[in-house]
């Protein structure tokens, strides 16, 4: 990576703003701690970065107080605003408390209650504004205009990322490499790269040599596409089960950092998310939010390239060879809403590729179900859905623990080998989040049905909004939907369209607004609703 003359210059700058940053005012230097557990299974020492330890439990606290101790005393005596649901809200309102000073913060109006309370209770002023958060966002530039605050930006400001930028200094600070061996990587969850980019700028400019890793989830990866496409992109609509990262467009100033000092960006999924979640659970009994646990999911991704396997085997706590590679993971926030647990739960076994799920079609015939429970053997059942469909064949739907890696396609083989068709549908999402509970057979009533996936704003009038908008001439032929604790619901609706009404359906979809695709294809779908 070529890193140019002017790019030291900054380098040094933020170097300087970073070792004068104010923040222990109200962050605590948090532990750099062992995994052991996880060590032990990754071949490589992990070590985590205690981020989730900070008050109001993120990292974020750090760069919105050096942005406001910053300030002007005028400045200062004026207030700040930040548009925020999430952890930066928090932080800004505990940096206003420290600091005496007045913070307005304007969420969507969608923002679930808990959220508002526990910043109205940090002593915030709270606007509810808009539907989304660039509605909210919009609204505060207005009001910082009109009340002449100063906006406290999430990521994209000097102070800001030096702020964050303290968690690269103290990881270096701790790491001793006698005790805890070579370190070679840092990974950091990015959202619009405020993290990264002060970690990074920090550690790149003492050691040069450690790898600075970025980790995104696969449906929210805008630092990913801007450093390959070298310019920033914008993504029309980002995945929100990682709400800490979920960003369309990372900063300017982040976006020039980073380009510097990342190495590489690593992108993983839901349930490799859930599980770290658990991961880190079953090492230090805390329980991180998505976005907390991301970089764990990364460091998992990066050990398993490298050569390690990255999946269980039986731990062996503390059993980690002492030439093994350190790598520090930046578990940076556990705001956790305590209902997403159970999806959480639910979705850890997949991840680790502990659990599978197939949809297995046998014939309805005396016998062949028990047949089918042979196949499966001693295996641990985790789910199994029937429901007679035809005269001829059923379809079940069944979960099972897996041994081995190579497990899975073994069981695969053997259902098909005894004349059951089967699908294996552990990366099937739709599957996997309603097909599962859904289990019914398909009805003769059902003509010309299309299936679509929704997200919905998890909020009173939003299913009315979709009924109203829709053609009275639709019937609704199948709907689920599972509260997951999260922002958005995640809907799956039916609806019986003419074949000449398609261009009405495309227009209504275009007007809604509410993110969707078009699921009539999926394999799951055809089998079993
Ligand atoms: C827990 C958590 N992790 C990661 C991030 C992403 O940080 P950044 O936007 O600086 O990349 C956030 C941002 O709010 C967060 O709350």
């Amino acid at each position: 990576m070529v890193r140019s003359a002017t790019f030291f210059v900054a380098a040094n700058d933020y170097l300087r703003r970073i070792l004068n940053a104010r923040v222990y005012d109200v962050a605590v230097e948090t532990p750099l701690e062992l995994a052991p557990r996880l060590s032990a299974r990754l071949g490589a020492r992990l070590m985590l970065k205690r981020e989730d330890l900070q008050p109001v439990f993120s990292f974020k606290l750090r760069g919105a107080y050096n942005k406001m101790a910053s300030l002007s005393p005028a400045a200062r005596a004026r207030g700040v605003i930040a548009a925020s649901a999430g952890n930066h809200a928090q932080g800004v309102a505990l940096a206003a408390r420290r600091l005496g000073c007045k913070a307005v913060i304007v969420m969507p109006t969608t923002t679930p209650e808990v959220k508002v309370n526990a910043v109205r209770a940090l002593g915030a002023e709270i606007v509810l504004e808009g539907d989304s958060f660039t509605d909210a966002y919009g609204h505060a530039l207005s009001l910082q205009r009109r009340q002449r605050l100063t906006l406290v930006h999430p990521f994209d400001d000097p102070d800001v990322i030096a702020g964050q930028g303290t968690v690269g200094m103290e990881i270096l600070r701790q790491h001793h490499p006698r005790d805890h061996g070579p370190l070679r990587a840092v990974f950091v969850a990015v959202g619009g790269g405020g993290l990264i980019a002060g970690v990074g700028v920090y550690v790149k400019a003492l050691r040069p040599d450690v790898k600075i890793v970025g980790v995104q989830t696969t449906d929210s990866d805008a630092m990913a596409h801007s450093l390959r496409a070298g310019r920033r992109v914008r993504l029309k609509e980002v995945g929100l089960f990682s709400d800490g990262t979920a960003v369309r467009e990372v900063g300017r100033e982040t976006f020039r950092l980073c380009r510097r000092t990342v190495d590489e960006m690593i992108t993983v999924d839901t349930d490799a998310v859930c599980a770290a979640i658990k991961d880190v659970f079953e090492d230090t009994r805390s329980i991180l939010e998505p976005a907390g646990a991301l970089a764990v999911a990364g460091a998992k991704a990066y050990a398993a390239r490298a050569g390690g396997s990255g999946r269980a085997t039986r731990a062996r706590p503390g059993r980690t060879r002492d030439d093994a590679p350190t790598y520090v993971a930046i578990t940076c926030g556990a705001n956790m809403n305590f209902d997403r647990l159970r999806f959480v739960a639910e979705r850890a076994e997949v991840g680790e590729k502990r659990e599978a799920v197939f949809a297995v079609t046998i014939p309805e015939a005396r016998g062949s179900f028990r047949r089918l429970c042979e196949l499966v053997g001693p295996r641990h059942v985790t789910e199994f859905n029937y429901r007679i469909a035809d005269r001829a064949q059923a379809h079940v739907f069944v979960g099972v623990q897996l041994a081995s890696a190579g497990d899975a396609p073994r069981l695969l083989r053997a259902f098909q080998r005894a004349g059951f068709p089967a699908i294996d549908l552990t990366e099937d999402e739709l599957a996997k989040l309603h097909l599962r509970h859904m289990v019914g057979g398909r009805s003769a009533l059902a003509a010309h049905e299309r299936l679509l996936h929704f997200e919905f704003p998890e909020r009173p009038g939003a299913l009315m909004r979709f009924l109203s908008r829709m053609s009275p001439d639709w019937n609704i032929s199948l709907f689920h939907y599972r509260n997951q604790g999260a922002d958005y619901g995640r809907v799956l609706v039916g609806l019986q369209v003419p074949p000449g009404e398609q261009a009405a359906l495309a227009r209504f979809l275009a007007t809604l607004g509410y993110p969707y695709t078009d699921e009539t294809a999926n394999p799951a779908y055809q089998l079993f609703l």
